[in-house]
């Protein structure tokens, strides 16, 4: 069983996918969890089963729901150790044929949402001189993707916000973490409208939500900048980095396509 520093843990999305793998490996390492999303009924499923759980049942999307969860990270009450910005969603399809309104919301959620809550994170752990943000993106962060347009451009924002981060708490006992994960069999194909990859792209291109979740709060113990998890993922970024944007590109719509 994996152990971690964190004393107290607060994580948005807990009610599937990525978010609930990770509240289940804190759970069982004795990590006391905020579970944050929409979804109540589940978050108290998955509480239920872990000694000093709490529900947050909010909204993101809305200023009411920002604000609760911003109130919860910054109580010194019951201080948050641990803040794991997983909330989000994908739309795939031409970007002028998708419904504008939806891709707001994917910015509000992806960007905005993602950025009110970094900001109360490190507001109230930087003056503790201890503490750790792990914000989920996607390796969709390093490339634009034709298909998934608004969803990578969120993503690089995430990535990029990440970094800076990163760089200016270094000292100071906070870590910051950008989580990229590639292909993980989550809810998130169903939301996105991209289950067609399921049977597109072979078993060995996807992670599973163990080896995501597990990798992202190992590296963000480890105070790593960026957290790819699975050894072909790894070496797709690393050649991110040296082909030219035509070819990376051309390469990540051909699989939304
Ligand atoms: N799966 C992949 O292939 C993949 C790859 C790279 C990165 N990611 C990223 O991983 C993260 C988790 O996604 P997932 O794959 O685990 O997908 P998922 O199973 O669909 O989980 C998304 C989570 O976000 C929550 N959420 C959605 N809208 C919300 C809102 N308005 N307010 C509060 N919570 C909201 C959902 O809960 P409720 O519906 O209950 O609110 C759910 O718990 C996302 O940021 C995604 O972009 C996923």
């Amino acid at each position: 069983m994996a152990t971690y520093p964190f004393t107290s843990a607060l994580v948005t999305g807990a009610s599937s996918g990525i978010g609930a793998e990770m509240a289940r490996l804190l759970g069982k390492a004795g990590v006391p969890t905020v579970l944050v999303a929409r979804r109540g009924d589940r978050l108290a499923e998955i509480a239920a089963r872990y000694d000093g759980f709490e529900v947050l049942e909010a909204d993101l999307l809305t200023p009411e729901g920002r604000a609760s969860t911003v109130e919860r990270i910054a109580s010194t009450e019951s201080p948050i150790d641990l803040v794991v910005n997983n909330a989000g969603f994908g739309t795939s399809g031409v970007f002028h044929e998708l419904d504008v309104e939806r891709l707001a919301d994917e910015v509000e959620l992806n960007v905005k949402a993602l950025t009110v809550l970094s900001h109360a994170a490190l507001a109230a752990m930087v003056p503790r001189g201890h503490g750790y943000l792990l914000n989920v993106s996607s390796v969709a962060s390093f490339q634009a993707s034709p298909g998934l347009g608004v969803y990578a451009a969120t993503k690089a924002y995430v990535t990029s916000l990440s970094e800076a981060l990163h760089s200016e708490v270094k000292g100071s006992g906070v870590h910051v973490t950008a989580l990229c994960p590639g292909l993980t069999k989550t809810e998130f194909q169903e939301h996105s409208n991209t289950s067609g990859l399921a049977t597109k792209v072979p078993d060995l291109a996807w992670t599973t939500v163990e080896q995501v979740a597990s990798c992202g709060l190992r590296d963000v113990a480890k105070n790593k900048t960026i957290s790819v998890p699975g050894a072909l993922y790894k070496v797709a970024v690393t050649g991110s980095d040296l082909l030219p944007r035509s070819i990376t590109r051309w390469v990540s719509g051909s699989i939304t396509r």
